[in-house]
């Protein structure tokens, strides 16, 4: 796998770093083909629960390539945005939880990343926004999408018409972060939540994903008819009856995630 996104981990945990601090992990075509590549191999794992995404260096990611993008067409813009969109799609449909830690600048494209991820943990030095009317252009990679459906309508508009960066306190106040910790917790934090969430049920943790994601995007009546259907699926498995059985013997349970 190319250097420019590293994997490391084990015990069901895969932490995943964007590696070109030399451009504060700006994303182009090799960085999101390296990124395409780590989470199509880690969904191919059936040893991982969770994953941890963060940036090498003093940014999480200052956003998509500016000077890669400076003389695009149209048409090159387009395509641009479309891979991107595809390969943050793959991170919001990942089969298990990814944790975006949020170790510095996250701007533009670095945002719409997090943006993707299921939660949010940011070191308090941490700094946020859409700065592309900055640069004279929109968001391509879903800012426009999911910072308006996390956020609300009235703060993604804010953040959008003016490009301002918020610090990680403001960010925690919008909703854009689930906690903001001092930067030499983050990654010890992260690993501690992804811990607590690997030892639950893998199937219903799961499962508590593609409910949220594709209910929230339905009508209520559908996510319901959905979770219920989850619901049910999840008594055909081991889990279940691992996890109500050891709740009656009054122990741990043993999840095997199936
Ligand atoms: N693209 C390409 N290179 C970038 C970059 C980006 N988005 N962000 C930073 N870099 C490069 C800089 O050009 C610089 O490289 P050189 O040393 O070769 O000059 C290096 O990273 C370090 O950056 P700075 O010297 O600028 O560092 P700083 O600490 O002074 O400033 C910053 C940090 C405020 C984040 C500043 O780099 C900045 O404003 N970056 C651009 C942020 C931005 O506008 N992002 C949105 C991009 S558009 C987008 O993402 C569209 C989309 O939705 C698809």
């Amino acid at each position: 796998m190319s250097q420019l996104v590293t994997v490391e981990g084990g015990d069901g945990i895969a932490v995943v770093t964007i590696n070109r601090p030399e451009a504060l992990n700006a994303l182009n075509d090799d960085v999101l083909a390296a990124l395409e590549e780590a989470f199509f191999s880690l969904g191919r794992d059936p040893s991982v629960r969770v994953v941890i995404l963060t940036g090498a260096g003093k940014a999480f990611v200052a956003g998509a390539d500016i000077k890669a993008m400076a003389a695009f067409s149209p048409l090159e813009a387009r395509a641009f945005a479309q891979r991107g969109q595809r390969v943050f799609s793959l991170i919001e449909d990942f089969p298990h939880p990814v944790i975006a830690a949020v170790n510095g600048f996250a701007l533009g494209g670095g945002c719409e990343l997090a943006l993707a991820c299921d939660l949010r943990i940011a070191a308090d030095t941490a700094k946020a926004g859409q700065p592309e009317v900055n640069l004279g252009v929109t968001p391509g990679w879903g800012g426009t999408q999911r910072l308006a459906r996390i956020l609300g309508r009235s703060a993604a508009k804010l953040l959008l018409f003016t490009g301002d960066l918020v610090t990680a306190e403001r960010g925690l106040a919008l909703g854009l972060y689930s906690e903001v910790v001092a930067p030499g917790q983050l990654l010890p934090r992260c690993l501690e939540l992804a811990r607590t969430i690997a030892s639950r049920g893998p199937v219903a943790v799961s499962y508590c994903k593609a409910a949220v994601n594709l209910g929230t995007e339905s009508t209520l009546g559908h996510g319901l008819s959905h979770e219920a259907e989850l619901f049910a699926q999840t008594f055909a498995t081991e889990d279940q009856k691992e996890g109500m059985r050891a709740f009656i013997e009054k122990r741990p349970a043993r999840f095997q995630g199936k």
